[in-house]
This record gives structure tokens, C-alpha cells and sequence, in this order.
């Protein structure tokens, strides 16, 4: 054997090997085995620690040795001196395994019994493959090309003529379509998805949020928020110039409105000022989603019969602030309305336990806090379990009857309801510390490619 073929690890292992016969009994130095082979030392190095391990493992040596037994070509002696030894027992063996494996190897495995082919196989000398096998016949089409088949009927096709000796490759319906890049809801909107399923569930009915802009009096004077509150002012609200005002309101309705703010009624003494019509009239962006719950109770309110009813919004919001790292000039607001005889502070108390438990919230506190048109009215806080501490989650209350009277809802009818943020639990449940990160033009969109499903009760 010429000593240069001695090339990968196996080759290399058993040239070795054959060597050591040779050799006798005395044993190789492996440097000179390398000299010998041409070879660099450490490849020699290889072998030999190739041959080391397969010695320390012997995969086969159990079975060949209980074969061995079986057909009393060895003899085991336990007692024998400094334990067990084993002992040839033949002068020679007929080694069938290997008969039947080189019938395999000529190709005439089929001659093999099926009891010795499965023995083979379960001893993982053999493996089975079935071949698929075409016999390729001249089809009624034959031709010694190969045409190209079109694909695409082409106007040019049809305008020639061409199309009539084309021909077109078959529509292959099994094939599968190519996925489409396909868009990413940013988190904000995988929250907004979770509080809608749970107004949803609740029985709640959306309300049309689909006008940025109102005017001064659906944002304030509907809420009877006199005509001087500092948040009417230019530095919390966002005034439109053109069209800097509206012109369209209910007549009537708004006659009661100036009503109540200057002189009173239904019981209350009102703000006792000069209300004006301008001020009502400026547009602004809407401040609060507020605006269109009072927009949606005014329809309510002009049914001939009064129906308890549900609302709820989720939408955008706009206020001048100073931006910083929780605040922007715009956000969105979550707000539930409800409308019925006698409700009370209990009922506005027992629906929020109810909603904010949906949302996996279980502790709640609630403190006495203001509004211009809810009274009484309450912050509400839930103990923070990552802050160790209570936090504001939302604000609530039982509207005014200055501001539900003048609308003509019938004496007795309350209207309870609450408002949150969409941006606070989403960065509480993101872990997203800077809105800035969550919202406008510093977005990372790998942030809302890899943000996970919301799921706000867990
Ligand atoms: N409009 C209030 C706000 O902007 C929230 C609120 C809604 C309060 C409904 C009471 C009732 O914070």
C-alpha cells in the first residue's frame, strides 16, 4: 500500500492498524510510523486517539460478544484467576452475519430470509430504501426538444394571434404562495384591541371618536366648564385658526346651556357670569374624550323614550404641555359611560372593581378629587405590585345634573363614568420607561415588530 493514500481519519485509523499486525507483538513508535507514511506527526496523533476512544466505547462489543456466546464460539470462566476471563472454545468459526452481509454487498439482498434481513436491520448492519422508479414512455406530444411553455398571456399574445400556437404552462394549484410581508400593530393598539374586548365583554357600545377637532362648547360648555377655566386657556389647549370656529349647534339645547352657566336652574345656583357665544364657538382640538361622550349622551337624550345605555371610547386626545419623558402633547384616552335610573357612587364603584379586575387589577383605592362636570368625583389608584406602591390609573365620577339636565335626559337618570390613559399600562406592561420610545418619530420599529400579543390579564 502506497503510504501516501493515508489521507482522512478512518483510512488513516485502519492503515495504522494494519501496520500494528505487521509489526508483531512489540508495538509502533508513532514517530516513526508518521517518517514512514509521509506524514506530519499530529495527524498519526489523530489516528491514535481515534482508535483510544472507539476502544474506551466499543459500540458493538456487547452484542458481538453475547453472539459469540451463543453460538459457543467462546467460553466464559467467572472463577478464574484475577476474574473473569474468556476463552476460545473453536478452532474455527463460521461467521454467517458476515456471509449474509456480503451477499448484501454483490446486490442480492433479496436472497437474504426475511427473519435474517430484519435481524440485520435491528442490529443496524442493514438499512432498507426504497427507491422510487419512473419507466419513461413517448407521450402523444413527443418531440426530441424540449419548447418553453409560457407563462403569462401577453396583450401582444392576443393582438397577434400568437397565443393560438403557443404553448402554456398548466396552473399548478398544489404549489404554495409565497408569504406576504405583512404589517406590525404597534402596542398601542394591541392594549387598545385588550380594553375594547373588555367594554366588549362588559356590553358596552362603541361611540363615534372620529372628529380630532370640536368645538369649545361639546369640549367644555356641554361639561359646564365655566368659560374661564384656566384649562380653556391657550397654554393647555390647542385653538384652531382656520376654521377657527364652529357654527353648527343645537339651538335650544345651547340656550339652556348658556342657561345654566350664567343664571342657574335645575337646582343649581350656576357660575353666574356673561356666557358667550364666541368662546363656545372656538374650535380647538379635543382636550378629552369627554367631548364626545357628552356629544353621544345629547343623542340619548332626544329619544322619546329613555333606554338605559353603555358606552365607551378609545381614542386620541391634545394638550399643550411641556413634553417631557412621560408627557406628549397628544395621547389617548379610554372612557366608559354609563346611563340609567338611580345609579349611584356604589355603582360607579362596583363597575370599575369589575373592569379593572378584567385588566388583572384587584386592588383599588379611591380618593375624593374634582372635576368641572362630575360631582362627587374620584381618583382612582391600584397598588403597584413592580413599584410597591399605589399608583393613579384612572379618573371618575357622577356627572353633573347641569350638565345632563340641559340635555333633556329625564329627572332621575344618572350617568356615571371614568376615564384612563391608553399610554400609562401600555408602558407599564412593555416595561417602556420614556413615551418617547412609544410614541412619534425616535420609535424603534424593531421595538413593534418583536413587542409581543397583550394580554392584560396575566
Ligand atoms: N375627562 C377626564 C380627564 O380627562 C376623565 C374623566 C372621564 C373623568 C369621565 C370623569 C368622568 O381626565
Amino acid at each position: 500500500m502506497s503510504p501516501t493514500v493515508a489521507a482522512d481519519g478512518p483510512a488513516l485509523a485502519e492503515l495504522l492498524l494494519q501496520r500494528l499486525e505487521w509489526a508483531g507483538g512489540g508495538g509502533l513508535c508513532s514517530l516513526e510510523v508518521a517518517a514512514a507514511l509521509g506524514l506530519e506527526h499530529q495527524q498519526l496523533v489523530g489516528a491514535v486517539k481515534s482508535l483510544q476512544a472507539l476502544g474506551q466505547k466499543l459500540p458493538c462489543g456487547k452484542v458481538g460478544f453475547s453472539k459469540a456466546m451463543s453460538n459457543k464460539w467462546v467460553r466464559l470462566e467467572k472463577n478464574a484467576e484475577g476474574g473473569p476471563r474468556v476463552f476460545r472454545a473453536v478452532e474455527s468459526v463460521q461467521d454467517s452475519v458476515r456471509e449474509k452481509l456480503q451477499l448484501v454487498q454483490q446486490g442480492e439482498a433479496e436472497r437474504l430470509e426475511e427473519k435474517d434481513r430484519n435481524e440485520l436491520k435491528k442490529r443496524k448492519l442493514l438499512m432498507e430504501v426504497v427507491i422510487k422508479t419512473y419507466w419513461i414512455r413517448k407521450g402523444s406530444a413527443f418531440s426530441t426538444t424540449v419548447s418553453k411553455q409560457e407563462t403569462d398571456l401577453t396583450p401582444e399574445m392576443i393582438a397577434s394571434g400568437s397565443w393560438r400556437d403557443l404553448k402554456f404552462k398548466a396552473y399548478n394549484f398544489e404549489a404554495l404562495g409565497i408569504m406576504p410581508e405583512s404589517g406590525h400593530l404597534h402596542p398601542l393598539l394591541k392594549v387598545r384591541t385588550q380594553f375594547r374586548q373588555i367594554f366588549l365583554e362588559m356590553g358596552f357600545t362603541e361611540m363615534p371618536t372620529n372628529n380630532f377637532i370640536e368645538s369649545s362648547f361639546w369640549n367644555f360648555d356641554a361639561l359646564f366648564q365655566p368659560q374661564q377655566h384656566p384649562a380653556r386657556d391657550q397654554h393647555d389647549t390647542f385653538f384652531l385658526q382656520d376654521p377657527a370656529e364652529a357654527t353648527d349647534f343645537p339651538t335650544d339645547y345651547l340656550k339652556r346651556v348658556k342657561k345654566v352657566h350664567s343664571q342657574g336652574g335645575y337646582g343649581s345656583q350656576g357660575y353666574k357670569y356673561d356666557w358667550k357665544l364666541e368662546e363656545a364657538r372656538k374650535n380647538i382640538l379635543r382636550t378629552h374624550t369627554t367631548a364626545v361622550s357628552a356629544r353621544v349622551l345629547y343623542r340619548l337624550a332626544q329619544q322619546e323614550k329613555f333606554t338605559p345605555a353603555k358606552y365607551f371610547s378609545i381614542d386620541r386626545v391634545f394638550r399643550n404641555e411641556t413634553l417631557d419623558a412621560t408627557h406628549l402633547a397628544e395621547f389617548h384616552q379610554i372612557e366608559g359611560v354609563v346611563a340609567d335610573y338611580g345609579l349611584t357612587l356604589g355603582d360607579l364603584m362596583g363597575i370599575l372593581k369589575e373592569f379593572f379586575t378584567k385588566l388583572g387589577i384587584t386592588q383599588l383605592r379611591f380618593k375624593p378629587a374634582y372635576n368641572p362636570y362630575t360631582e362627587p368625583s374620584m381618583e382612582v389608584f391600584s397598588y403597584h405590585q413592580g413599584l410597591q406602591k399605589w399608583v393613579e390609573v384612572g379618573n371618575s365620577g357622577v356627572f353633573r345634573p347641569e350638565m345632563l339636565l340641559p340635555m333633556g335626559l329625564p329627572e332621575g337618570v344618572s350617568v356615571i363614568a371614568w376615564g384612563l390613559s391608553l399610554e400609562r399600562p401600555t408602558m407599564i406592561k412593555y416595561g417602556i420607561n420614556n413615551i418617547r420610545e412609544l410614541v412619534g418619530h425616535k420609535v424603534n420599529l424593531q421595538m413593534v415588530y418583536d413587542s409581543p400579543l397583550c394580554r392584560l390579564d396575566t
